[in-house]
């Protein structure tokens, strides 16, 4: 197996839910949002906004939402950057939810190779069900209402060590058909 900077930005990224005091600098940031925009999308659609959040009433609130979707809401709270990842569902109607989520990890892995942490909150509801995390979340932040919000995405340091263990890929691949 080969390696190199990208590979193990992918294979050592991880969840983390606790940040530092440490902010993430502006230039830091912008290299994070630019991953985001460079993400593959459908026809290049790009129907992505990236709201990013500072603000801690709002973070607050965020917070406060994340309670039917996550036990782990802390870093919502506590880290100093939290990006809302936010697609348009009319622009892109097929194909919304993975540009959403391919830039969700774009940003994640860029975080993940300038020393920084993330992870990913699922406010998404498939279902749109009245009263979701989702529902609130979108509403809390302004969205119109052809924008889906796919990620609450908390970006900061952190001292956190997590491991975590994936299948095997002989478990996963299989050749020409499945089998
Ligand atoms: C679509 C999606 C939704 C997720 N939602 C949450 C969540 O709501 N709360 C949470 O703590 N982690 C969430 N995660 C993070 C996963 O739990 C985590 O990626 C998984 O356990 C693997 O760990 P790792 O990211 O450290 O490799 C989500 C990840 C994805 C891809």
């Amino acid at each position: 197996m080969k390696e190199n900077e990208v590979v193990e930005a992918i294979r050592e990224r991880r969840s983390v839910y606790s940040f530092t005091d440490e902010d993430v600098s502006d230039e830091e940031l912008e290299t994070i949002l630019e991953a985001g925009r460079w993400a593959p999308s459908y026809a290049n659609l790009q129907p992505w906004k990236f709201i990013v959040i500072e603000d801690e009433e709002i973070k607050e609130e965020m917070y406060e939402i994340a309670r039917s979707v996550t036990i782990f809401r802390g870093g919502i709270k506590n880290a100093p950057k939290l990006i809302a990842v936010a697609v348009n569902s009319a622009e892109d109607p097929r194909h919304f939810i993975e540009a959403g989520a391919v830039a969700t990890q774009n940003m994640a892995l860029a975080a993940q190779s300038l020393g920084a942490a993330s992870y990913w909150v699922g406010v998404f509801d498939l279902n749109e069900e009245r009263g979701s995390a989702e529902q609130r979340a979108r509403k809390a932040l302004d969205l119109p209402d052809d924008y889906r919000l796919i990620a609450l995405m908390p970006i900061g340091k952190s001292e956190q060590k997590v491991t975590k263990e994936r299948k095997d890929l002989e478990e996963i691949v299989v050749h020409d058909r499945f089998e």
